[in-house]
């Protein structure tokens, strides 16, 4: 049998981690022969402790066969202690009356000292996706605060966007996601993305040649952009389902592999397509198990770098807000 694996969780009792933490001891992300040991934080307070404790005790009760080990924690270094792959979920919700500036700043916190954590107690291959917003800048964060960690394996989720683009394609030509390929979703993980179809085809065939072009440009773009906004307004709640399972397939497809497929990641800009090093932003990749590789030398025409450029616009807005909070 596999050596089990530690995978940390943060957050891990709120609702993306209660939808994530099941399919994780499942074997839903490493693979159906790859044990786990499940590090979760939470904060160090009575209520979330105590819910981590609940959620503990349903792990327990499903008598998962992979789940090895568990840990339910307050404290970052305890958590990240040894950790293989993190996901990191938790994050300081925009409370009434709080400025943007002051969200960054609070969120700003919270990544420095859990990118500390894991400079000083994780494994040296830990990969990280962050989920909890501004997801794209708080990755950049963790990144800087972890200088004797490879910056390769920090990214920041983009899937759940990468995931409505396609879905939503197949939908509005009759097709399935299973049609679909070469989607790309550049950007910030926030309405100004940018859901790139020109390389897209559907069941073989040129997206851009079987979908009108006004519709792709005022309805398809904005509405991706919008999606989250619309399943609050109907949920009350924002999305936590698709969230976990984005998350999920993240971290699979980098941990097995996509057998060639193109999916989104957010990556530190290695300074193609314009964009400048070190900037967490979402490109195009294909994985090989454990690796990504960016997909390179796509055409950018005028459209597309005036849509690159906004969503890149807000991205480096969001680093000079946090600028002297990192180390
Ligand atoms: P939630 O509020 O239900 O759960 C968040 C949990 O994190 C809470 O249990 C809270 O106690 C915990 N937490 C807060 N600060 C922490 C810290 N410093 N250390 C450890 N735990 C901490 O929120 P939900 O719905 O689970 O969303 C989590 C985050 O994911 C939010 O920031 C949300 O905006 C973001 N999100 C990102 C998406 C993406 O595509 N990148 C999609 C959907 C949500």
């Amino acid at each position: 049998a596999k050596k089990p694996v530690r995978v940390t969780v943060t957050g891990a009792a709120g609702q993306i981690g209660y939808a994530m933490l099941y399919r994780i001891a499942s074997g839903a992300m490493l693979g159906p022969d790859q044990p786990v040991i499940l590090q979760m934080l939470e904060l160090p307070l009575e209520k979330p402790q105590q819910a981590l404790k609940g959620c503990m005790m349903e792990l327990e009760d499903c008598a998962f066969p992979l789940l090895a080990d568990m840990v339910g924690t307050g404290d970052p270094k305890v958590a990240f202690k040894d950790a293989d792959y993190a996901l990191l979920v938790g994050a300081r919700p925009r409370g009434p009356g709080m400025e943007r500036k002051d969200l960054l700043s609070a969120n700003a916190q919270i990544f420095t000292e859990q990118g500390k954590a894991m400079n000083e107690v994780a494994s040296r291959d830990i990969r990280v996706i962050v989920v909890g917003n501004p997801a794209n800048t708080n990755c950049y964060i963790a990144m800087k605060s972890a200088p004797d960690l490879p910056k390769a394996n920090f990214t920041s989720m983009m899937r759940l966007d990468h995931n409505r683009a396609v879905y939503h394609l197949a939908a509005k030509v009759g097709k399935t996601v299973n049609d679909v390929e070469k989607m790309v979703v550049w950007g910030n993980h926030s309405p100004t993305m940018y859901p790139d179809i020109r390389f897209a085809t559907i069941a073989g065939q040129p997206a851009s040649k079987l979908v009108d072009e006004a519709w792709y440009r005022n309805e398809y773009i904005p509405m991706i952009g919008k999606r989250g906004a619309t399943v609050i307004e109907a949920r009350g709640l924002s999305s936590a389902a698709s969230a976990a399972n984005a998350a999920i397939t993240h971290m699979r497809d980098w941990a097995l592999g996509t057998n060639g497929k193109w999916v989104t990641m957010g990556l530190p800009s290695d300074g193609s397509y314009g964009i400048p090093e070190d900037i967490l932003y979402g490109v195009p990749v294909t994985c090989t198990p454990g690796k990504y590789e960016r997909v390179k030398g796509l055409e950018i025409d005028a459209f597309s770098r005036e849509k690159m450029d906004a969503t890149l616009k807000e991205l480096l807005e969001e680093q000079a807000a946090v600028k002297d909070l990192v180390g």
